[in-house]
């Protein structure tokens, strides 16, 4: 019989490590890594571009379609990475939904070294203190499948075997295990993240 082949997906804010954590995954798997922002480039998966955020917007409905023939054609597990990962495949086929967690000050590093556009920075900054990615992903897989990781500060390297450990149930899968917001509401820095929303 055939095996099932896993279709795992990685989510985060922007930033946050999800291609690099994912390539790496990918080749300890032996999957196949599909990086949805680079597919929608190369294959001009676009709708159009949004000046005030200097970003492409992709087309959801030609991505989902190109990713199911890649995984139809591929045979062993795929490693699905981007922010809109679960707007992509049905919940059903999914096996799991990591969501990598990174703290505001360093994604805002991350972001700032990589010369994101103003508005674009404080927009995902204010979605990473209010868990959009990892709710999305709740919403749309359900809680069961969504494995939260916080990669702050750490090696990718350790990331990744995290996550082999939490895909073999030897690690439990976990939610809520970070909160920006009540970190930085204690330390009295919300207003810092906030003030140009
Ligand atoms: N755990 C980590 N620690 C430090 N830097 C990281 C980590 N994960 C990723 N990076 C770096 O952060 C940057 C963004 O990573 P990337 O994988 O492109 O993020 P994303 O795909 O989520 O936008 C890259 O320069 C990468 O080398
Ligand atoms: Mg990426």
């Amino acid at each position: 019989m055939r095996q099932i082949k896993r279709i795992i997906l990685v989510t985060g804010t922007p930033g946050v490590g999800k291609t690099t954590v994912s390539s790496l995954l990918a080749s300890k798997l032996n999957a196949t890594h599909i990086d949805l922002t680079e597919l929608a480039k190369r294959e001009d998966l676009i709708i159009g571009a949004d000046a005030s955020r200097g970003t492409l917007i992709a087309d959801t409905a030609k991505v989902a379609k190109r990713v199911q023939g890649i995984i139809n054609a591929s045979g062993r597990d795929t490693v699905i990475d981007g922010h809109y990962a679960v707007d992509v495949i049905p919940a059903e086929n999914v096996n799991f939904v990591l969501v990598l967690r990174r703290d505001p000050d360093e994604l805002k590093k991350e972001m700032e070294n990589r010369g994101f556009e103003e508005e674009k920075l404080q927009e995902n900054l204010a979605a990473e203190i209010l868990d959009i990615c990892l709710w999305e992903a709740v919403s749309a897989c359900g809680q069961c499948k969504v494995c939260e990781v916080d990669v702050t500060g750490r090696e990718i390297e350790e990331v990744v075997e995290e996550a082999i450990m939490v895909l073999k149930g030897k690690k439990k899968c976990r939610t809520g295990i970070v909160d920006w917001l009540g970190k930085l509401s204690e330390e009295r820095r919300l207003r810092d993240f906030f003030r140009n929303l």
